[in-house]
């Protein structure tokens, strides 16, 4: 397979977050971004496999179809990236600096950040409020750790160092992702028809949730993140974390202990995001 390598560099939140990894943390980056292209590859063909010309709409699951896939997978599909691999073992990871900084998670546990950084771009050059970028910049960071109520754990995660407003950006972006809003510049992703099933109906509490939110002073913020979400998949957009430096500093409240050892009620969190591999 051909490698692109810009695309490749790009992937992992760009040529200065390169320099930052060891040669081994290289070699593992590349084997899966090619595996993750070639699972691409795969799903484009099957698609065009199924019965279906190339160019023909694509044939999205039903629920019941991923339903079926549940007993076929030793990982549940909840887990944090983190915590679950599907291509073979979990590799062995670096340490964590003895007071670590948000910049040290980006750059030894959140990789690759390259969709949440895509994000975090777009909303700064459309010229977001600082406390968006930020929220476009964390958004999805939790995913690490876990996937189901990502907006509620990703916002719990970061609650005690951000403003407000960013921390109700995330959590509620989860809930707005379910519904289109062309007004703002958002629509039903398809992706959501292949991870969820093209008859899903979101549970009780994310409707009552949106409910709740369509009233609210504060709608936009988390809007605002799913609009910058939705176009965050470019795989040849090159990106970085130095242009969020500034905002990080300006508005990301970083612990002196350094996060996880400052007792705040997510210190845990991060801990185990540190520590992925303790036993208990
Ligand atoms: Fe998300
Ligand atoms: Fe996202």
């Amino acid at each position: 397979m051909e490698v692109d390598r810009r695309a490749f560099i790009a992937s992992l939140g760009g040529a200065a977050a390169v320099a930052t990894m060891s040669s081994e943390a290289k070699a593992d980056a590349l084997e899966h971004y090619m595996e993750e292209k070639l699972d691409e590859m795969v799903a484009a063909q099957g698609r065009g496999g199924q019965g279906q010309t190339p160019g023909q709409p694509e044939k999205f699951p039903t629920v019941a179809e991923i339903e079926d896939r549940i007993e076929k997978s030793n990982v549940r599909r909840g887990a944090g990236s983190l915590f679950a691999s599907n291509r073979g073992n979990v590799k062995k990871l670096e340490p964590m600096p003895k007071v670590p900084t948000l910049l040290d998670f980006y750059k030894l546990r959140f990789e690759p950040a390259n969709h949440v950084l895509q994000s975090a771009t777009r909303a700064m050059k459309t010229g977001m409020s600082e406390e968006i970028i930020l929220a476009c910049l964390m958004h999805d960071v939790v995913l690490n750790l876990i996937k189901p109520d990502h907006g509620w754990w990703g916002a719990q995660l970061i609650e005690p160092y951000v403003p407000e407003k960013t921390a109700f950006a995330v959590r509620y972006h989860q809930t707005l992702r379910f519904y289109p809003d062309p007004e703002a510049g958002y629509e039903y992703p398809d992706q959501y028809y292949r991870i969820f099933g093209i008859d899903y109906t979101p549970p009780p509490h994310i409707e009552a949730t949106y409910k709740m939110l369509k009233n609210h002073k504060w709608y936009m913020e988390p809007r605002m993140v799913t609009v910058n979400d939705l176009y965050a998949f470019d795989p040849n957009a090159k990106v970085s974390i130095e242009p969020f430096i500034d905002v990080i500093g300006r508005h990301f409240k970083t612990p002196k202990e350094g996060l996880g050892n400052d007792n705040s009620p997510s210190a845990h969190m991060w801990r185990t995001i540190a520590r992925p591999d303790s036993p208990l």
